[in-house]
């Protein structure tokens, strides 16, 4: 495990810009495991901005989101494919049929995981996966007592999930109550995991899930585990850890 120290957001997205860029550099036909919530949308902008000055070039490359809502199509606003299309892919050249985001229109959920594990396999296995953290530890959709050998699965939101969310709808009813996920297996697969956390309010749980036990309860803490895992976070994040 990696950690890495940022002053604030700006250089938090930075830093994870350039470790991104740097993968898509190395390996033009990567394949970017990426995520939604507010934490990386200042690394979508760090890239589209090298995009625009000619630094990058994502032609090659292919996108595999990590979640969906269940029950919202792609063109429901706060679909993860329009986040993900708002924030990111329309500023890029990334091919249409390279974006992959689980499809929450099928009511299917059997069918729906089993597509996207397909995909994932087919794509040759995610090189270099982007996570955000939830509040009460979950990594993509995974919640406090997911199973670790889970794949592409649908989940139940928890009580406190559905909290934060709301503010991105317009009243909580409106929150979906399930979502389609990659499981821990599929994360713990990719081959290089990239989690970026900022703020004030990320600081107990980070503490919590990189400095105690590996345990269900704390989706976040099997990432301990993985060979090649970093972790950046801007100075309020970090602040109740220490760090040599
Ligand atoms: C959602 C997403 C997660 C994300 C988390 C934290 O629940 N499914 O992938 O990491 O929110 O979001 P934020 O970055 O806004 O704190």
């Amino acid at each position: 495990m990696k950690i890495i120290k940022a002053k604030d957001y700006k250089d938090m997205s930075r830093k994870a810009a350039n470790i991104i860029s740097a993968q898509v550099i190395m390996k033009p036909h990567a394949v970017l495991g990426l995520a939604t919530g507010s934490t990386p949308v200042g690394i979508y902008k760090q890239l589209i901005d090298w995009y625009n000055k000619g630094d990058i070039d994502f032609s090659e490359v292919t996108s595999i989101n990590l979640d969906e809502y269940r029950g919202l199509d792609h063109n429901h606003n706060q679909s993860y494919w329009y986040f993900m299309q708002e924030n990111f892919f329309k500023y890029i050249n990334i091919r249409e049929d390279s974006i992959n985001v689980p499809d929450g229109s099928n009511p299917d959920a059997k069918q729906a995981c089993e597509e996207y594990e397909n995909i994932i396999h087919a794509a040759g296995g995610i090189d270099l996966q982007l996570l955000g953290i939830g509040n009460d530890g979950h990594i993509g959709f995974n919640e406090p007592g997911a199973a670790f050998e889970l794949a592409t699965h649908c989940v139940d939101l928890t009580e406190s999930t559905i909290e934060a969310n709301k503010r991105f709808f317009g009243s909580k009813d409106e929150v979906p109550r399930q979502a389609y996920t990659m499981g821990i297996k599929s994360i713990m697969q990719a081959r290089k995991v990239l989690m970026v956390a900022n703020g004030k309010g990320k600081a107990d749980i980070i503490k919590k899930a990189f400095f105690g036990p590996v345990t269900p309860e704390v989706p976040a803490s099997i990432l301990q585990m993985h060979p090649d895992f970093t972790l950046v976070g801007d100075e309020e994040a970090l602040s109740k850890i220490e760090l040599d």
